[in-house]
């Protein structure tokens, strides 16, 4: 890592992305997301923090024994518990990375902390030092580092460097920067701190003033070689820079920027549907690089533009994220083979059975919608390519609601080739149906948040619910489809049910062994 060029990338999708609120990811979505973000060439997975909690420690843990490619990291207090935590976690990878932290501003120290200027820096030295004794990689945040006084940050900077950390990473915690005042602080820092050629500089923003690519990049720009970033921009309160833009931001502008990252382009836009799928935030249609209106051209003046020449209104090309969109779209008479080529073009190669299913899953919808489009068999195939076995199935679903009557459901599932019903009443239709759904399985979940998403136009659209459920005390995201949208959401109660069914026969068979 010497190229002075060179950008890394690294990202907290797992980490502080996962503190976005409302999100929790269990241990087999995290690794799942950990392996896209390979495939993607991240430099970095942060993977999560371990001593926060069990469930944190066991992802970092697989992702660090599992994941190969990137550097994994796991974060930590400056303080040697957490460090022990973490380097448990992480000493399987083949490149750990510790990443510990203590704020450096004196709002930080004063009001939550409690420590006086010398005591924190002593105390972020000793913590660089402890970790390097443990690992040949060591990140130090200093955070709050925006809103630090300036004189106070190149001590400890210098202070940490000489401990032994190898990436110093500058926050800007509160997202409170503003671009050119953002590059001149790093710019400040690179000049100042006598010894910053033994170190990398990453800044880390926070987007609480939507500036958080805009920060980055000024951080890029004036010295900073490693930009911390999550996947939608998601994390703490307004969320990170978001990696799909700082990435293309990077490639399109590279005259500007004249710097290198080494990723799949062409991974990006699929690294983004996993994301939004397993935590359920919804990406809106006007994102950057990767919301539905990302390349559409609405206006007829555009149209004629782009047919004429693409460059006239796209200054990237959809193709490059891994966008494949066309006019084309399918119906009730497309064979298996027209099906097979638009899931190509779309970049899904399914395995044989996978496709079967998938073509049984697009005849039905076929048959209740006119036109299936690009954004129906992407919702479709999700549920093939991100599919858990199916322990428990509908196989039917009877609703009585009204304004005058209590909901009732009737709900018939297969386990095991066997047909099993219940009958439940309940606040609404959809309540009624998870507690028959309940009565089952004899599993009972909580309903804790519930997204409707109507995937295409029109009164025939395809109804997307992703829907979290915490089943004794962990959550777990559903998710269904269909034209109806109480069936949609009866199946996205039913995929978390399963998803909690197969956790823990995991965790059965793993103390059986
Ligand atoms: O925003 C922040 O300061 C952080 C640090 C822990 C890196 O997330
Ligand atoms: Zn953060």
């Amino acid at each position: 890592m010497n190229d002075k060029n060179r950008i890394y990338l690294f990202d907290t999708t797992l980490r502080d992305g996962e503190q976005s609120p409302g999100v929790s990811l269990n241990v087999d979505e995290k690794v799942e997301i950990a392996q896209q973000l390979a495939l993607l060439g991240v430099d970095i997975i942060e993977a999560g923090f371990p001593i926060a909690s069990p469930g944190d420690f066991a992802a970092v843990k697989k992702i660090a024994d599992t994941v190969e490619g990137p550097v994994i990291a796991g974060l930590c207090r400056a303080v040697k518990k957490d460090i022990d935590r973490t380097w448990e976690a992480i000493k399987g990878a083949k490149r750990p990375r510790i990443h510990t932290f203590l704020a450096s501003s004196d709002i930080h120290l004063q009001h939550k902390l409690m420590l006086s200027r010398e005591e924190a820096l002593n105390q972020a030295v000793e913590a660089v030092k402890y970790a390097r004794s443990l690992s040949p990689d060591v990140e130090f945040s200093a955070e709050d580092a925006s809103r630090s006084d300036l004189d106070y940050l190149v001590q400890l900077i210098t202070a940490v460097i000489d401990a032994g950390a190898n990436v110093v990473n500058l926050p800007d915690t509160v997202g409170y920067a503003v671009p050119d005042e953002f590059g001149q602080f790093i710019r400040s820092v690179m000049e100042r701190v006598p010894n910053i050629d033994k170190a990398i500089v990453s800044v880390h923003c926070h987007d609480d003033l939507g500036m958080a690519v805009a920060n980055s990049l000024a951080g890029v720009a004036n010295g900073a070689r490693q930009v911390e970033v999550a996947v939608n921009g998601i994390g703490e309160r307004a969320g990170n820079a978001s990696l799909e833009e700082i990435i293309m931001a990077l490639y399109t502008r590279k005259p500007f920027y004249n710097k290198e990252i080494n990723v799949n382009y062409r991974e990006i836009y699929r690294t983004s549907r996993l994301v939004s799928n397993l935590t359920g935030m919804v990406i809106a249609p006007n994102k950057a690089v990767v919301g539905r209106n990302a390349f559409a051209h609405e206006s007829g003046i555009h149209q004629d533009g782009v047919l004429k020449e693409r460059s006239t209104y796209e200054i990237m090309s959809p193709e490059l994220v891994g966008v494949n969109r066309s006019n084309l779209v399918l119906g009730k008479h497309s064979g298996r083979h027209a099906f097979k080529d638009r899931l190509d073009q779309l970049g899904y190669d399914l395995k044989e059975d996978e496709l079967a299913m998938a073509f049984v899953d697009f005849k039905e919808i076929a048959d209740k919608k006119k036109e299936v489009t690009d954004d129906d068999l992407e919702a479709l195939i999700k549920d093939h390519i991100w599919k858990v076995p199916e322990r428990f199935s509908l196989e039917y679903l009877h609703i009585s609601s009204g304004t005058t009557v209590v909901p009732m459901a009737t709900v018939r599932l297969s386990i095991e080739g066997n047909g099993f019903e219940a009958a439940a009443t309940g606040d609404g239709p959809v309540d009624a149906a998870c507690k028959a759904v309940d009565k089952i399985t004899d599993i009972y979940g909580k309903l804790h948040s519930y997204k409707l998403n109507a995937v295409s136009g029109g009164k025939d659209a395809l109804g997307e619910v992703n829907a979290r459920v915490s089943i004794n005390g962990v959550m777990y995201n559903g998710r269904g489809l269909s034209t109806d949208i109480i069936e949609a959401s009866v199946k996205a109660y039913i995929n978390a049910i399963n998803k909690h069914f197969y956790a823990e026969q995991r965790v059965r068979e793993e103390r059986e062994k």
